[in-house]
């Protein structure tokens, strides 16, 4: 399974970095990306759902 964030849709509201620091970063305008290629594990993929649950902009995928 694979986090992406689409760029077309963050409006950097910060909840993906804040949540979990570990999967996301954000850029200097403030707008969230992910850390290296997205992919996660058995740990990380119950975080990265909370994130996608909590990003106001359903900027969030998790692709199977
Ligand atoms: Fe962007 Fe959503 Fe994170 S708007 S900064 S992907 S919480």
């Amino acid at each position: 399974m694979k986090v992406t964030i689409n760029a077309e849709k963050c409006q950097g509201h910060g909840r993906c970095f804040s949540i979990a620091p570990n999967l996301f970063d954000c850029d200097d305008l403030g707008n969230g990306f992910v850390i290296g290629d997205g992919t996660l594990s058995a740990d990380t993929i119950e975080v990265a759902r909370l994130c996608q649950a909590n990003c106001p902009e359903h900027a969030i995928d998790i692709e199977e």
